[in-house]
């Protein structure tokens, strides 16, 4: 697979905003993900930073209204404008926003949008009564009828100390989002992948739970390369604090039943089911609705069964053939193969991701995996150690083969 963002020309017009510091760290982003990125500041951008520090993140020249009378004459915001995959420009200013929207082309920044012939997206920044105001408004709805993507702003902490609507997205969701839009094409595209991830908590009393070490980490990133791949995706998250991947439909369940019934109720519109979660095998028989007191003595908490989530959707896949391609994880810390090969097969699964989870480098909570993949066919292909993004890359481009 190849990342969405990796060799496309993206151009950033910055305007003067303090958000514009930002937009170093988005030029930043984009570059170390393999983008050449052309950078245009106006007169008033530099006055928040400087040509050099865009240069320096890019690698490359970056431009202001002066070189709009430079060496390559009138034809820079043409050849700008015209070699880009997508224009975003963040922070934009209310002033800009402004004159995009009456095609004004006093500066190299809108002349240059003026002139673009792809994609714009523009992340708004400004103080939050000029973004209430009616003609900041209008001004956007006008720019979204042109089919110019908006991205924020966000609620939050301005430069005038209010609290208000106005603040720029951050440059990691604004990567998020140019990375989705790059996505779309993908080979996974129209295909709708359900993928569970993290561990469940079953509840002992109001305070106190048991759950697992599971981060949710190889989920999250099975998620992200789906996304990356075209696919629409629903995430059935056990509690966790990381950030969901742009696009992706988050579903937050805490325990095994709440996520078997999450996971039920989408598999029916599921191609793929992909359960990287660590599922809770047992749960309290009672949760106690008060806190359970130290006075009360040792408590004997007693366990029953959870649902096999895997199992009751592949009986499920007998009679309505839904999802099409069924994948399970096995969690192992000895005899892993073995243990993996009875899962695949009582499970009824089309592969599963077998790790080792007494390696100190594999497994829970670290970014690293090394796992074996085992095909309902026998077939089994031991990777090395590998980020877990790379780890989601190999399940997800055999989910491509499956489905083909
Ligand atoms: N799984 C599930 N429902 C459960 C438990 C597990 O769907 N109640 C899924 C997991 O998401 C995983 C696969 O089954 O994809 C294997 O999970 P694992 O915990 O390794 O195996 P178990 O079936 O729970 O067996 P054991 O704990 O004995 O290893």
């Amino acid at each position: 697979m190849i990342h969405p963002i990796k060799k496309k020309r993206i151009l950033l017009g910055v305007t003067g905003s303090i958000a514009a510091y930002k937009s170093a760290d988005l030029a930043s982003k984009l570059t170390q993900a393999g983008a050449e990125v052309d950078v245009i500041l106006t007169k008033a951008a530099t006055a928040f930073v400087s040509l050099l520090t865009f240069q320096s993140v890019t690698g490359r020249k970056a431009y202001v209204d002066a070189d709009l009378w430079g060496d390559q004459g009138h034809v820079v915001h043409i050849s700008l404008g015209k070699e880009a995959d997508l224009f975003v420009i963040a922070p934009v200013t209310a002033n800009t926003m402004a004159k995009m929207v009456h095609g004004e082309a006093g500066n190299l920044l809108t002349l240059t949008a003026l002139a673009a012939e792809c994609p714009i997206l523009i992340a708004p920044a400004m103080d939050g009564g000029m973004y209430s105001h009616p003609a900041t408004q209008a001004n956007l709805e006008i720019l979204k009828s042109r089919k110019v993507t908006i991205i924020g702003p966000e609620a939050g902490h301005l430069a005038s100390g209010m609290r208000a609507v106005g603040r720029m997205t951050e440059p990691s969701d604004l990567f998020g989002n140019i990375r989705y839009l790059f996505s779309r094409s993908g080979p996974l595209t129209g295909k709708k992948i359900l993928v569970t991830a993290g561990g469940t908590q079953e509840a002992i009393d109001p305070v106190r739970f048991i759950t697992n070490r599971s981060s949710g980490k190889q989920g999250f990133a099975i998620a992200q390369v789906a996304i990356d791949m075209g696919a629409e995706v629903r995430l059935i998250s056990g509690p966790n604090l990381l950030p969901t991947p742009i696009g992706v439909e988050r579903t937050d369940v805490r325990s095994a039943e709440e996520m078997s019934a999450a996971v039920i109720s989408h598999t029916a519109n599921a191609d793929v089911l992909i359960m990287a979660a660590a599922v809770a095998d047992y749960r309290p028989i009672k949760n106690s609705s008060e806190k359970i007191k130290k006075s009360s003595g040792i408590p004997e908490i007693k366990l029953k069964a959870t649902q096999d989530i895997l199992k009751n959707v592949s009986e499920e896949k007998k009679k309505s053939g839904k999802p099409k391609v069924i994948i399970g994880f096995a969690a192992e810390s000895k005899d892993v193969i073995e243990n993996a090969e009875k899962k695949l097969l009582e499970k009824g699964l089309d592969f599963i991701v077998a790790n080792d989870i007494s390696a100190k480098d594999a497994g829970f909570e670290v970014d690293t995996n090394r796992v074996t993949i085992i095909s309902a066919d026998g077939s089994k292909e031991a990777l090395p150690l590998l980020t877990k993004e790379q780890v989601a890359i190999a399940i997800l481009e055999k989910v491509e083969e499956i489905l083909k």
